[in-house]
């Protein structure tokens, strides 16, 4: 009886501990759940900025110019970029995506940011008004763009006198899906470098500086409009 008693005691002290250490466990792999989200947002959100300053620092942007993220997504860079302009300058996020254009809309209103605009973009036209930007970027979009020549028109003309394009964007990467309705001289989905630099040539920008070692196996281009 006292040997069963004890069995018992014993099971349930077992249970107990086993319990707390379960619990313990249980504790210790949220904690560590919530640990990896935060560190990547942060990351995130931290590689963004990382790449806006060096944005900034090679287009020469101060507090007070206006700027466009072309193809803006999801808004990150956008957000980023609006940080470094300040209350006095402007950032123009444009998309051709419905979804992404009321998803970024929601954002600025909860962001209760003023000084970003939300443009809708069309194939061959940005919509962004003529000579409203010291400084417009595209971020993995410009192999998107089905209609290059036109769009690239648009873009010299939003750009005021000096003021810069960069590029930023990768060659065809295997294991990609190709991109529906681009120019077959892509080479999958990406763009070589020599083409982005002739098409933009083209349109009358100047090559201004070329940085290979942009992050995740990317190029920068930056273009001038003299
Ligand atoms: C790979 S995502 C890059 C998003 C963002 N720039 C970034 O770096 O996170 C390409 C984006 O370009 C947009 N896009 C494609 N063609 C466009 C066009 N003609 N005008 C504006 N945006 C376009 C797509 O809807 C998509 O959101």
């Amino acid at each position: 009886m006292l040997t069963s008693q004890m069995a018992k005691s014993q099971i349930s002290c077992w249970d107990k501990g086993a319990f707390a250490a379960m619990k313990k466990k249980k504790l210790l792999l949220v904690g560590l759940v919530c640990a990896v989200a935060a560190v990547f947002a942060v990351g995130v959100r931290g590689a963004a900025a990382e790449e806006v300053r060096r944005l900034a620092e090679l287009m020469g942007w101060k507090a007070g110019i206006f700027v466009a993220d072309i193809g803006a997504g999801d808004g990150e860079y956008t957000f980023a970029a609006v940080e470094r302009v300040g209350a006095a300058g402007k950032v123009y996020a444009t998309e051709i995506d419905a979804k992404k254009i009321e998803a970024l809309k929601s954002e600025v209103a909860k962001r209760k940011v003023a000084n970003v605009t939300v443009v809708e973009s069309k194939e061959a036209d940005t919509n962004l008004p003529a000579g409203c930007c010291d400084a417009i970027f595209l971020r993995r979009v410009y192999h998107h763009l089905t209609k290059p020549a036109e769009f690239d028109a648009n873009i010299v003309r939003s750009l005021k006198p000096g003021g810069r394009l960069a590029i930023i964007d990768f060659p065809a990467r295997a294991g990609l899906d190709p991109v529906e309705g681009v120019p077959g001289n892509r080479g999958g989905h990406g763009i070589p470098q020599k083409i982005v630099i002739e098409e933009l040539s083209a349109a009358g920008l100047q090559v201004e500086k070329i940085v290979e070692d942009w992050p995740e196996d990317s190029y920068c281009v930056l273009f001038v409009k003299r």
